[in-house]
């Protein structure tokens, strides 16, 4: 027999709607079945106005973000009697505008996306000058950057990230994350381009390591991480340590041990 959930879902028609309210649907449910499949039984059987986004139904495109029970997942990757036994909230993620019912509005994910420069840049013009020829990496320089590469672009961190919460001008974990798998790569030139924007009042210095991107993310990707090892570029590189061939393996700080002779002491502030 199979059991019969509530599924508690958000509507918003902005169109209609003057703001978002919650309807019930009844939707028996099989073993294996998703919470995808479970949207399929609403809008087949109960209510074809309802809305949401997906597209390969396996946890690859990142389309079918959502909030589960309170938590960002894909809804296409969360079988719907793993996380209910009689009712379930469905809503659309936090930190983004709602297009309509269960489709957010990821223009402002995508839009730092881009402004982080997530592409290989390039100081020479090696790759012009030939497009077929291989840039050498070893397996273990490739494994410095591997697990950045796995991000779908879900939006499922930027909804469980409390600093986006309270600063929508916050990079965010995703465009973070991404900054770091392409400042990681031993073919880029474009690290200190980027630190414009990651080492900016919203870069990543704003995050406070809750660890909630990480927690929710679907692919293992782990942004709190990128981001920790983007706060420890960005200081290295503001004291110019970056580039020294023999870096110290004990930091220095004002007034402790002899000083490092690289180090320019930032300028007093006036109060
Ligand atoms: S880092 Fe993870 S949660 Fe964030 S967009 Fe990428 S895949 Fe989704
Ligand atoms: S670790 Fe940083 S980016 Fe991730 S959820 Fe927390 S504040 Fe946001
Ligand atoms: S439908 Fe593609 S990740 Fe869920």
């Amino acid at each position: 027999m199979p059991a019969e959930i509530n599924f508690h879902v958000t509507r918003y028609n902005p169109e209609c709607d003057q703001a978002p309210y919650v309807k019930t649907y009844r939707v028996p449910v099989r073993e294996g079945m998703t919470v995808l499949d479970g949207l399929h039984y609403i809008k087949d059987n109960l209510d074809s106005s309802l809305a949401w986004r997906y597209s390969c139904r396996m946890g690859v495109c990142g389309s079918c973000g959502m909030l589960l029970n309170g938590r960002a997942t894909l809804a296409c990757n969360t079988q719907i009697l793993h996380i209910a036994t009689t009712d379930l909230t469905v809503g659309p993620l936090p930190n983004f505008d709602i297009i309509r019912d269960l489709v957010p509005d990821l223009l402002t994910m995508f839009e730092k996306h881009v402004a982080v420069k997530p592409y290989i840049v390039r100081a020479d013009e090696a790759e012009l000058d030939d497009p077929a020829g291989e840039f050498y990496q070893s397996p273990e320089e490739l494994g410095a950057y591997l697990q950045f590469t796995y991000c779908i672009k879900c939006g499922c961190c930027m909804a469980a990230c409390p600093t986006l919460a309270t600063d929508a001008r916050y990079s965010g974990p995703m465009p973070l994350a991404a900054a770091q798998r392409y400042n990681a790569d031993t073919r880029d030139d474009g690290r200190r381009a980027r630190n414009q924007l990651t080492g900016s009042s919203h870069g990543a210095f704003r995050c406070h390591y809750a660890g909630e991107c990480s927690r929710v993310c679907p692919k293992g990707v782990d942004p709190a991480k990128a981001i920790q090892y983007l706060k420890r570029q960005l200081v290295l590189d503001y004291l110019h340590l970056a580039r020294r061939k023999k870096p110290c393996a004990k930091m220095h700080g004002p007034g402790q041990g002899k000083p490092l002779a690289n180090i320019t002491p930032a300028p007093a502030k006036t109060v």
